[in-house]
């Protein structure tokens, strides 16, 4: 059977999609392999305005200026959301709520208090149990002779990961995943009455059970050093404490960011190595921590698992020559950005050793990723320990992509040990 992972895209085709480039319309084959458009775009129209009056930008030095700038280009989502979730919904109170929507100083308070529980030793700290999860799941895929690279591998990762920081008790964990595709799902462009409700009804259920957790861990504080959670109700200094809806809405929202984000690193860069087999036989000659971190930041640039960022012009201002409005929304490109060839030497290309390799997959400026250290580590020890269990792995049927313009990666990889 022939295995297709990234299906080639004719010029014609890219051309026509570039040209009627719409974030709210796209067609399948843009879902499949969107970087030929991408590219069209940064050539002819890289500050792009769509259909609907806000801009698409896909030049990486576009998209550095706007991250630096969060004075004119907030990520304060109240004005745009509103209308999109409804006032009063679940899904708005969250996603206007949690850190990475607001300016400062809710931002700066939330960030702080997380950035001290993610310290580089509470990371390294982390190492050996997640060390240990992967061999469990690498003995259980050996046991039964392969199985699908996201759902018995990539995806189970991330959800013990993430609920180990904020201490959720591994019988709670079986509804995480889901809430958080749904959660994250209604962030797309374009969204059905499904997807709304679904949405909807996961903020709710995730939030109704943060609670009762909220509500046991202040009888029970875990240590500050380690546990997120506690640090969060805790506060640093008096007056930091966050308000009960704060504190749950941005546990939600840690809860969802470090889980299909990481997933997607893992699920893409074992598929782009079938894609790429001499780099697949490079890394196996070399599994060393150093050519492993290099090569984890290399699959972040190439097919970067969150695509699309966004901010809102406050005043008028310009951007790469173009006179933006004030009040206007721009989507930042981070996709696009990461093949820019202004940037990167042939930025089509899976080059595992490429240095430096400043890509923007974990944003860049205030908002920055405040899990990319962890992110860096799971990919790391993931990818590393799976190449070394399994090095002659192939997919045996083509990957089934999630279809998602902002989070890109798959749903389901089957392979064979070899
Ligand atoms: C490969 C994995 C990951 C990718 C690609 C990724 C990507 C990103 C990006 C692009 C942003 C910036 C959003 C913006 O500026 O609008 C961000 C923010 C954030 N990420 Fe990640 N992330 C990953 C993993 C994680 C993990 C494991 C955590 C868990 C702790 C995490 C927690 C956060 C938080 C808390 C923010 C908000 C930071 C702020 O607003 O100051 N992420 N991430």
């Amino acid at each position: 059977m022939t295995v297709t992972i990234t299906p080639p895209m004719s010029d014609a085709r890219a051309r026509e999609i570039a040209d009627g480039f719409d974030l709210r319309a796209l067609p399948p084959d843009f879902y499949a392999n969107p970087y030929p458009v991408y590219a069209r775009l940064r050539e002819t129209a890289p500050v792009r305005r769509m259909p609907d009056g806000s801009y698409f930008l896909t030049r990486y030095a576009d998209l550095v200026a706007v991250y630096r700038d969060a004075h004119t280009f907030s990520s304060d989502k109240k004005v745009e959301f509103t209308p999109k979730y409804g006032a009063g919904s679940p899904l708005l109170e969250h996603h206007t709520t949690s850190l990475v929507f607001n300016d400062p100083p809710l931002h700066t308070r939330v960030r702080k208090l997380i950035m001290g529980a993610l310290t580089r030793r509470a990371i390294a700290e982390m190492e050996p149990g997640l060390v240990a999860l992967v061999d469990r799941l690498l003995d259980a895929i050996e046991a039964k002779g392969g199985g699908d690279l996201v759902e018995d591998f990539a995806s189970a990762i991330p959800v013990e990961i993430i609920g180990n920081l904020l201490g959720v008790p591994h019988a709670d964990r079986g509804p995480l995943r889901d809430w958080s595709l749904a959660i994250l799902g209604a962030l797309e462009p374009k969204l059905t009455p499904e997807q709304e409700e679904r949405g909807n009804r996961s903020v709710g259920e995730f939030t109704a059970y943060l609670k009762t957790l909220v509500a046991d861990r202040r009888r029970h504080p875990g240590d500050p050093e380690h546990d997120v959670l506690t640090r969060l109700i805790q506060g640093e200094e008096a007056g930091e404490q966050l308000s009960e809806s704060e504190l749950v809405q941005n546990c939600v929202f840690i809860l969802n960011a470090g889980h299909e984000t990481t997933t997607n690193l893992i699920g893409n860069a074992l598929c782009a190595l079938q894609e790429w087999p001499e780099a697949l036989q490079q890394l196996l000659r070399t599994t060393d921590e150093a050519s492993l971190t290099l090569a984890v930041d290399e699959f972040l640039r190439f097919e970067s698992s969150n695509q699309l960022g966004n901010r809102r012009a406050l005043v008028a201002c310009e951007v790469g020559g173009v006179q933006l409005p004030a009040g206007a929304l721009v989507t930042l490109c981070i996709g696009a950005a990461n093949r820019d060839p202004a940037q990167f030497a042939d930025p089509d290309k899976l080059d595992l050793r490429r240095e430096p390799n400043r890509h923007l997959a974990f944003g860049f400026g205030i908002h920055q990723c405040a899990g990319l250290s962890l992110a860096r580590l799971e990919g790391r020890i993931a990818v590393g320990r799976f190449l070394a269990r399994f090095p002659g792995y192939r997919l045996t049927e083509s990957p089934t992509r999630g279809g998602r313009a902002r989070f890109r990666g798959f749903l389901h990889a089957p392979f064979a040990l070899r």
